[in-house]
Parts: structure tokens; C-alpha cells; sequence
């Protein structure tokens, strides 16, 4: 039997049972099977994996992302430069941390090129990233390497260079690309929303949401209201499970 599975702290809203069990069956793979372990501390890993022998792989969520790397007896290059961890792969008792949310979030970019360029010139716009956990971690990385300066709000002024109340009509005029990377509006919560000044959107604007459940968030609702073009997570959480499945399935 090859185990793979999902590590958080609550999975009740996770899709990824379902897609890898789908890949599983597509190919044939009798012998895969993939689970859910709600871990109440990322210390919980440790007896995971020695409980767990024939665990190939993992995925890892909220609120591990980060806090998994010191249990990790390797690094990929990538994932220690966004510090966060997103996929593990299990080979010969060893494990390895990558991170395949810096992939996802460039496929679900790609897709954006021709609105992020200002009709008739080069100047990409400037962006807020909303939230400062491993999914902000990642979109800056991609931001960054796309040439997009961006702003990172938090509800710490340690953590990110705003804070939400600091968010004025003037900022959203600046920063047209909005990426939500907090779990705001997200299942079971599906009313919150990040607190912005919406009515200072405009069809210039670009509303990326990270959150996949449910894929139409208020936060892409207050956008649409503004005629603001916007972008759910569901292909980012696409691409990031097939660049997952790619390292498991790969030389290591
Ligand atoms: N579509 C995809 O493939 C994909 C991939 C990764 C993540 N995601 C989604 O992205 C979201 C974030 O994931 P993550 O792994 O980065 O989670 P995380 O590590 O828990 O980070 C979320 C961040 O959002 C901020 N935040 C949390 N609760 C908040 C609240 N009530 N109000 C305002 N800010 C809040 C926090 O930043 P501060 O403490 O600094 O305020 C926190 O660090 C989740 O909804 C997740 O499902 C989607």
C-alpha cells in the first residue's frame, strides 16, 4: 500500500481527498490511497509518521505550512526560499519539504498576464497581498519574481508593512491587483470578507481570491459589484495538487 494524505488542524473543508482519490483511480492505482490526519499540534507529525510506515506523502495546511519545516529532515531549494511547505515527500524514512502553492499561484497568474499590463504599456500595477501565512508567502515570492511590487497587510505591524485600518480609497487607487491570501470567506465562515473600502474598485482593478470553498466569496462579489475582474482559487488548488503529484511520483 502507498499512503499519501493531508496534515492541518481541521480538514473539514479540504478537497484534496477527493482529487488525489480521482488521480488514484484514473491510473489504475489500486494500491494508493490517500487520508485526511487532523493533527491538534505539528508536534503530532513525528508520531504520524513512525505510526504510519508505508506514508509516501503529505500535503500540509493551515496552520503548518511554516511550523512543519523544523520536523523535516530536508529542504527543496524553493521551499526554504519561500519558507513555507505546502507538499512532503516520504522516501526511505526521510522527509522532504517542497512548496507546489508557488506553482499553483504562477498557473493561476499566468492567466492574468494580459490584464496585469496597463492597456498599451508595460507598467504591471502594484498589489496588496492580504494575509502573511504560508499561501502570502508563496504569492509574494511569485509576485516578486514577475517584477510586481506589492504591500502586505496584516492584523500585526510587525507581520506586514499595513495594517487593515491604514486601507483608504487612496491605497486601492494605487494597488489594483488584490490578492486575498487570508481564510476569510472561506467554509463555514462563507460572510466574512476582507475588511477594504470596496466602493474605491474599479474595472481596473483585479480581485484574486485564494480561498477555493466556496468559489464565489463575498470578496469577489464586492468586486464584481465594481466591475473589477476576479479569479477564484480553484485553479491554483488544481495546479498545486498536480505539482505535488509530479514530486511524489518523481526521482526525489
Ligand atoms: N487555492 C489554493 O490552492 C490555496 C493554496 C494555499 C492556501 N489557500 C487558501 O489561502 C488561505 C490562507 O492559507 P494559509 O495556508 O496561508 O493560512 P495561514 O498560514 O493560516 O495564514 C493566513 C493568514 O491570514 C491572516 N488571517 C488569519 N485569520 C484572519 C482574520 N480573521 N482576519 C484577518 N486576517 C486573518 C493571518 O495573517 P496575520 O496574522 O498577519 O494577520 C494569517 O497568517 C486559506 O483560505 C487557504 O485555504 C488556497
Amino acid at each position: 500500500m502507498q499512503r499519501y494524505g493531508l496534515i492541518g488542524r481541521k480538514l473539514g473543508h479540504s478537497f484534496s481527498k477527493e482529487h488525489f482519490t480521482g488521480v488514484f483511480r484514473r491510473a489504475g492505482l489500486k494500491d494508493h490511497r490517500y487520508d485526511l490526519f487532523e493533527l491538534g499540534d505539528i508536534e503530532e507529525l513525528t508520531s504520524l509518521l513512525r505510526n504510519t510506515p508505508d506514508l509516501c506523502g503529505l500535503n500540509v495546511t493551515i496552520p503548518y505550512k511554516e511550523a512543519v519545516i523544523p520536523y523535516l529532515d530536508g529542504l527543496d531549494p524553493l521551499a526554504a526560499a519561500v519558507g513555507a511547505v505546502n507538499t512532503i515527500a516520504i522516501r526511505d524514512g526521510m522527509t522532504k519539504g517542497y512548496n507546489t502553492d508557488v506553482a499553483g499561484f504562477r498557473s493561476l497568474m499566468h492567466n492574468l498576464d494580459d490584464t496585469l499590463h496597463d492597456a498599451g504599456s508595460a507598467i504591471r500595477p502594484r498589489a496588496l497581498v492580504l494575509g502573511t501565512g504560508g499561501a502570502s508567502r508563496a504569492v509574494a515570492f511569485v509576485l516578486r519574481e514577475m517584477g510586481i511590487r506589492f504591500r502586505i497587510v496584516s492584523r500585526s505591524r510587525e507581520r506586514g508593512d499595513l495594517t487593515w485600518d491604514l486601507i483608504d480609497p487612496t491605497i486601492l487607487r494605487v494597488c489594483r491587483l488584490i490578492i486575498n491570501a487570508t481564510p476569510l470567506g472561506m467554509h463555514p465562515d462563507v460572510n466574512s470578507a476582507p475588511s477594504l473600502p470596496y466602493a474605491a474598485l474599479t474595472a481596473k482593478h483585479v480581485l484574486v481570491d485564494l480561498v477555493y470553498n466556496p468559489e464565489q466569496t463575498v470578496f469577489l462579489k464586492h468586486g464584481q459589484e465594481h466591475g473589477a475582474r476576479t479569479l477564484g482559487g480553484s485553479a491554483m488548488l488544481k495546479a498545486q495538487a498536480e505539482e505535488a503529484w509530479r514530486i511524489w511520483q518523481g526521482p526525489g
